[in-house]
């Protein structure tokens, strides 16, 4: 997010020409208050339908009949920087309020939780991150970008792009998974596709990278809990991405709730100020996360909500998201000489800045004939992407006896109330999707011409009805049970203790195993599950994630072969709950775990995960061969062959990893380096190639630094992290 000079002159000119309260009012973000019959905040409203405790259409209906203040004298005073809002009509009225009769005709920045598609609602992000496909993950941001522009919000809070390796966190869904470099690659596609399309002032929107930082490290994969680490720590996994967003232009950041060894993000001034501002040069602004300012004085870091806004406002944050305590309590802070007058241009200068780099001075409004395009229905187009991502995101984890595709013909039971609900396609954190846009599975099957019957029988909440699934199996050639999670089970505050298949689903699958008939089980899930009773039993498993809108369409053309499956996984998958946390790019230890009982293992579980990173199957076979590294002055040329050794067409995610065999630190047991898709015709062999920057080999250490260490290292390509050729090579930088 660069500004001209010109542009940077007019901020100036109006930072100059604003009062103490104008300033802090920049500084402030609303969102509307429910007000009259429904007396609860506009964000506990959102929880409230995003946990299940009331459905979408009950929401619909309270927005739709409760009176809601908008804060607009606020607004009209200049005390109010930013909203919350995803209605376009009330946005261009709230626009209007700001840009005429405000003093200073400041446009409002409109930030919503545009996370993984807006009305075109895309496959989780730790579904699409399984294509490893970043043309992809930027296509999707942009279409995003237009959509939610279109309804008058200009400032997405995405990505969020947080590397969580503990499966019982429910927030594992919203991000990319457990890899850094793959959350690099994910953050700078999606701030390409929600940031770089100017051709037109309503293609593009602000993205605001969350939560930094080191939200996925909360112990115990509990949500909001405490987060300590190493400096080297945070620094090889947790930050990259952000690193890689800031090199790529974020206009924002969201800062994390927790605290990292005892700070929270919030007022953590090393985090804020000389990391995100200094090192990584953020040119935008910093957001707190919800309420985030006032739970500083829960977390008793401050005594209260005065010190907590003194702290913060200190620390770096720049706009208090929902607490008004900075508009309650700076303006006395500046005036007692606590929080000096140029922390608080420095925050204004930044929120102006980026309003400047959105055009919101010259475009503040929607046009109305986009508003009404868009009320006719999706263009088709981004239908066509939503079923594009989502085919792209199916990892087929087993597939015993090629039971998978299903030949047309085939009489099929399709099995599980999860199958049959196009309410929970679309995931977690998906809050503009319209009931007539989305495809169950059962839909999706019928609309592709299969023999289908639906029992829906039961599934991860409430009873299973036996009576229904002994009907299911009896009349078929082959059953599809799909299990796994409701929408509401992942996402914020959605952390479980046993992530193994909720309710009666198992004991659903046994009973359907029993009859004999061929059992091909879909999953539908927003966190990698513990399926080791299932990976041992079940022949076949697809995992299909909460895909968005087209989720039935996209998992009918995989299971009848008219696609043909391409993902890998993004984060491993445990055999039970208790290995959590699991990843494939651990620390070396003293002990790896083995057979030997002194090693790292369990006595009751593998040391390994079931399903690794990396890992995922197709209708054809690869097969890799002659893995070449060779060294010039600055990077290694590294190249493998691969041949589609099968009968039908398919794509192949190439993964290239490395070890640093001895360095100064322990260093993981292998990294990804790079990736490719690669897509061969049966028989076709092709000689796949990398170059890996030496700059790109090194680490940082306890202080920051970063670190290119002479010595062995192990180069691997192949097709998942644990299945790989390898070659060493001794290097000197
Ligand atoms: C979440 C954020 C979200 C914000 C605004 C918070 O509860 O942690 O991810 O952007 O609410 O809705």
């Amino acid at each position: 997010m660069k500004l001209t000079q010109e542009q940077k002159a007019f901020v100036e000119d109006l930072l100059s020409r604003m009062t103490l309260d104008e300033k802090i009012g920049q500084m402030n973000q609303e969102s509307p208050s429910i007000v009259g019959g429904f007396d609860v905040p506009f964000s506990e409203l959102i929880e409230m339908m995003t946990d299940g405790r009331i459905s979408q259409e009950e929401f619909g209906r309270i927005m739709s009949t409760a009176k809601q203040d908008f804060h607009e004298d606020d607004i009209r005073a200049g005390l109010v920087g930013s909203q919350m809002v995803n209605d376009p009509r009330q946005n261009n009225a709230l626009q209007k309020i700001a840009v005429e009769e405000s003093r200073l005709g400041i446009p409002l920045i409109i930030g919503f939780d545009v996370i993984h598609g807006f009305r075109s609602v895309f496959p989780i992000a730790i579904g699409e991150a399984c294509s490893f496909d970043d043309a992809l993950f930027e296509e999707t941001a942009h279409m995003a970008a237009a959509e939610s522009r279109a309804h008058g919000i200009n400032w997405n809070f995405a990505p969020m792009i947080d590397a969580a390796r503990d499966s019982r966190w429910g927030r594992v869904s919203e991000g990319p998974g457990e890899d850094p470099l793959l959350g690099s690659r994910f953050a700078r596609a999606k701030i390409r596709g929600l940031q770089n399309d100017r051709s037109s002032a309503l293609n593009y929107v602000a993205a605001c990278t969350k939560h930094y930082v080191a939200y996925g490290a909360c112990e115990s994969g509990r949500d909001y809990n405490t987060t300590s680490m190493s400096v080297s720590n945070l620094y090889n996994v947790y930050l990259p991405a952000f690193r890689a967003a800031m090199e790529e232009g974020a206009a924002t950041v969201m800062a994390a709730f927790n605290d990292l060894n005892g700070v929270p993000c919030t007022v953590n001034r090393w985090l804020l100020r000389d990391i995100l501002k200094k090192e990584f040069g953020l040119d935008g602004f910093v957001v707190s996360d919800a309420n985030a300012i006032r739970e500083c004085v829960i977390h008793g870091i401050a005594e209260d909500d005065a010190d907590a806004g003194v702290q913060a406002a200190l620390a770096g944050m720049d706009m208090d998201m929902g607490t008004h305590i900075y508009k309650d309590c700076l303006k006395a802070a500046v005036e007692q000489g606590t929080v000096p007058m140029a922390v608080i241009d420095e925050a204004v200068r930044r929120i102006l800045s980026v309003k400047v780099w959105l055009g919101l001075f010259e475009n503040p409004y929607v046009p109305e004939e986009l508003i009404e395009a868009y009320e006719k229905g999706l263009p088709a187009e981004h239908v066509a992407l939503c079923r594009k991502a989502a085919e792209e995101s199916v990892v087929l984890l087993k597939n015993e006896g090629n039971l998978l595709p299903i030949k047309r013909g085939q009489k099929i039971s399709l099995v599980g109330k999860l199958a049959g609900d196009a309410n929970e396609v679309c995931g977690a954190w998906a809050m503009a999707w319209k009931p007539e846009d989305c495809v169950s599975i059962q839909k999706g099957l019928e609309a592709a011409g299969a023999e289908v019957k639906y029992y829906p029988c039961g599934g991860p909440e409430g009873e299973i009805d036996f009576s229904e699934v002994d009907r299911a199996a009896r009349d078929c050639d082959v059953i599809v049970a799909v299990v796994g999670e409701t929408c509401a089970m992942s996402g914020e505050a959605s952390s479980k203790a046993d992530i193994s298949l909720p309710g009666g689903q198992r004991a659903m699958l046994q009973a359907l195993l029993a009859s004999g008939k061929p059992v091909v089980t879909v999953l539908m899930n927003g966190r990698p599950l513990a399926l080791g009773w299932e990976a041992e039993n079940l022949p076949v498993i697809l995992e299909a994630w909460h895909l968005g809108i087209r989720m039935g369409d996209a998992v009918a053309s995989v299971l009848l072969g008219d696609v043909n499956p391409s993902g890998k996984l993004s984060s491993s998958f445990p055999s039970v709950t208790g290995q959590c946390p699991v990843y494939y790019n651990h620390p070396s230890t003293g002990r790896p775990g083995s057979k030997s009982k002194f090693t790292s293992r369990y006595l009751d579980a593998p040391w390994d995960s079931l399903f690794p990173f990396g890992h995922g199957l197709s209708y054809t076979t690869f097969a890799y061969d002659n893995l070449v590294v060779t060294e010039n002055p600055d990077a290694l040329e590294i190249s493998v062959s691969l041949k589609n050794t099968g009968g039908r067409e398919g794509t192949e995610v190439v993964q290239l990893y490395m070890q640093d065999v001895s360095a100064s630190l322990v260093r993981p047991v292998k990294e990804l380096k790079d990736y490719q898709r690669v897509t061969l015709a049966p028989g076709e062999e092709k000689t796949v190639s990398f170059t890996l920057p030496k700059a790109a080999m090194g680490f940082y250490d306890n202080a920051g630094q970063y670190r290119l260490e002479n010595g062995l290292f192990r180069i691997f390509a192949g097709g998942s992290s644990r299945d790989c050729l390898m070659q060493e090579i001794r290097l000197a930088f």
